[in-house]
């Protein structure tokens, strides 16, 4: 989604602001613009297609100033193009604006500018009205007109804003929208997400909702909606921004596959103490809470809803409480049933989706305790959540989501496991048998990761399919279903996942020669019934991959080809039968020519509905 990057100080502001945009490409967008000050005039340029379309261009002239603001949009209201492209301005081109999220009331807000006041637009977008009201605004004061112009926009944003009559100051305001500021010696910046600015600050204030940022290169000043200056916290970034490169690899999607089993093992070895017990700090719930709590949501979107899929059954086995799963675009319109009995989980790498936030305040205005599983430290769900367990994955930067999905899955089972043991719904002896084994899930996934020589071949020859289908029963449902969001996310091909048992009542029709078929058998009761719904595939001219744990010899004989995961408990799977799917996907995506870590259309983090 659109990224956010603002600077003033004394540096050359067009390499600071392009190097802080390129940290940001992994988001998604479409075009990129930057406005600076210099030579006492603002300066836009703004370019559709990647980000070296501008940086290419800026190279052929010199501007040289040192307070500027820069933009990578991912259309929303109006095409790709040039003119849509941020920053917008007001006529004079005296008041530039970049801006992340949608203005819901703009139609409202353009026909008063245009009527009223004349004004004719320059762009398709939302945006451009916020140049304009500034400027209806503006007397002088930068600040007190952007106040002016906020009271009068409804919807999620966070914006950026410089002057030309003003050029010692940038302001800036986060509504629902993240937005973060960088603190530097004679020096600050704003960003919409961390890794633009860890080349130059570890320093960062975390910019709360409604807030109103007020930057000189000496000074930062933070007010709340009425106007009243607030105290922030400086909070230091402690990762490296070298976790944010590709380290040799040709795609961060890959690296990051590769980087499951330490993600895995930090989600989990952070979490057991010396008796091996788990100890959640961030999580404070206590037998009484858990004894009072008669029913869990678990709401996320995409690839972390999957996760909350298999999370659900964890709850349920082990600690014995009914649990519901929903995709949070959903659960935040129907009215869910949700009461102070209610344990709200939002599920969330991010830690920024607008739809989960919304459910999740939907759900705490309702009086139900919230509890998020999020791999950003400090993002906007962390924030608002009673209790957070934090995945530790380190930064994601491929679109498609890999590390940050088995890491939810640890997640989910500790999770499960902790309400278990408080509320004593599970032996001591369950309890330890689970932990030691999802203590070998590091070794585990990376034995699989050490046979991928397979898994790519079988890619080579699978890659020109037109339509595939994930199948699996039990557990394997929900892997089936992540399976196939991946596929079709980084390769733009026709994927569906099914239970098996569903084939029969329509799926089954759309099987013919040639149609590749992923079918998950790990779950050892469902064993027989699975290769069952092989053999009826097959017998349709399906081309079958199985999946099956270690020593499941019998599937050879009705899958074409099999990928074999380390043997491990039923319940426990999940964690590995995603691992060949990811790299199947990635390396079909690959021999197709695909974008793999920027897929067209997506973004990284979804902060608009
Ligand atoms: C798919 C993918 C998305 C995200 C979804 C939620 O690979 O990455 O489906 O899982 O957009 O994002 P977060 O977890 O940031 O809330």
């Amino acid at each position: 989604m659109c990224g956010i990057v603002g600077y003033i100080g004394d540096k050359e502001v067009t390499s600071v602001l392009i190097e802080g945009l390129s940290r940001l490409e992994y988001r998604g967008y479409d075009s990129a613009g930057i406005a600076v000050y210099d030579n006492n005039d603002l300066h836009v340029r703004k370019f559709k297609g990647r980000l070296n379309v501008l940086a290419d261009h800026l190279k052929e002239e010199t501007l040289t100033g040192v307070v500027g603001i820069g933009h990578t949009r991912w259309a929303t209201h109006g095409e790709p193009s040039d003119r849509n492209a941020h920053p917008h301005t007001n006529v004079a081109g005296n008041i530039a604006v970049i801006h992340n999220g949608i203005i819901e009331n703009y139609m409202k807000i353009k026909e008063w500018l245009v009527e009223e006041k004349g004004i004719e637009f320059k762009s398709d977008t939302d945006t451009e009205v916020i140049a304009h009201l500034i400027d209806c605004y503006y007397e002088g004061d930068l600040l007190e007109a952007v106040y002016k112009a906020i009271r009068r926009m409804e919807g999620a944003y966070a914006i950026g804003v410089i002057c030309k009559e003003e050029p010692d100051k940038i302001v800036a305001v986060r509504k629902d929208s993240p937005l973060i500021v960088g603190l530097g010696e004679g020096e600050n910046f704003i960003a919409s997400d961390i890794p633009a600015l860890l080349k130059y600050t570890r320093k960062m204030h975390l910019i709360e909702n409604d807030e109103v940022v007020l930057l000189t290169k000496k000074e930062v000043k933070i007010f709340n909606d009425l106007g009243q200056q607030m105290d922030r916290e400086v909070f230091n970034v402690t990762w490296d921004a070298e976790a944010a490169e590709k380290e040799g690899y040709e795609h961060f999607m890959i690296k990051e596959i590769h980087e499951q089993p330490k993600g895995v093992s930090e989600t989990l070895l952070r979490r057991l103490d010396k008796e091996e017990k788990v100890t959640l700090d961030g999580i404070k719930l206590t037998k009484e809470d858990l004894d009072n709590i008669n029913k869990v949501y678990i709401v996320a979107c995409g690839t972390a809803y999957h996760a909350g899929l298999v999370g659900r059954y964890a709850i349920e086995k082990f600690a014995k409480i009914p649990v519901e799963v929903d995709v949070a675009s959903e659960f935040r319109y129907r009215d869910p049933f949700v009461d102070d009995k209610t344990l709200f989980i939002a599920i969330s790498q991010s830690g920024e989706t607008l739809d989960t936030l919304a459910a999740l305040r939907e759900a705490k205005r309702k009086g139900a305790r919230v509890l998020s599983v999020v791999n950003v430290v400090g993002s906007s769900v962390a924030r608002e959540s009673d209790d957070v367990f934090y995945t530790w994955a380190g930064p994601e930067i491929a679109v498609a989501s890999t590390k940050a999905y088995t890491t939810q899955l640890v997640a989910m089972y500790l999770v499960a496991l902790h309400m278990a043991s408080v509320k004593g719904t599970i032996t001591e002896e369950q309890y330890k048998e689970k932990v030691n084994e999802l203590k070998t899930m590091p070794d585990k996934i990376q034995k699989i990761l050490d046979n991928q020589t397979k898994i790519q071949h079988l890619a080579d020859g699978q890659f020109n399919n037109e339509k595939v289908f994930f199948m699996g029963r039990g557990l394997d449902v929900h892997v089936a279903h992540e399976g196939s969001l991946k596929l079709k996310e980084i390769s733009y091909i026709n994927s569906f996942a099914i239970a098996a048992g569903e084939l029969k009542h329509g799926t089954i029709a759309l099987i013919e020669d040639g149609t590749l078929v992923v079918a998950l058998a790990t779950q050892d009761h469902l064993y027989d019934k699975m290769l069952s719904n092989i053999q009826e595939v097959r017998a349709r001219g399906a081309f079958v991959v199985g999946v099956a744990k270690e020593g499941n010899k019998e599937i050879e004989k009705t899958a074409d080809v099999v990928l074999y995961i380390p043997d491990t408990l039923d319940q426990l799977t999940p964690i590995l039968s995603v691992i060949p799917l990811q790299l199947l996907s990635y390396y079909i995506a690959v021999a197709r020519g695909c974008d793999v870590d920027k897929p067209k259309n997506l973004a990284k983090s979804v902060t608009v509905e």
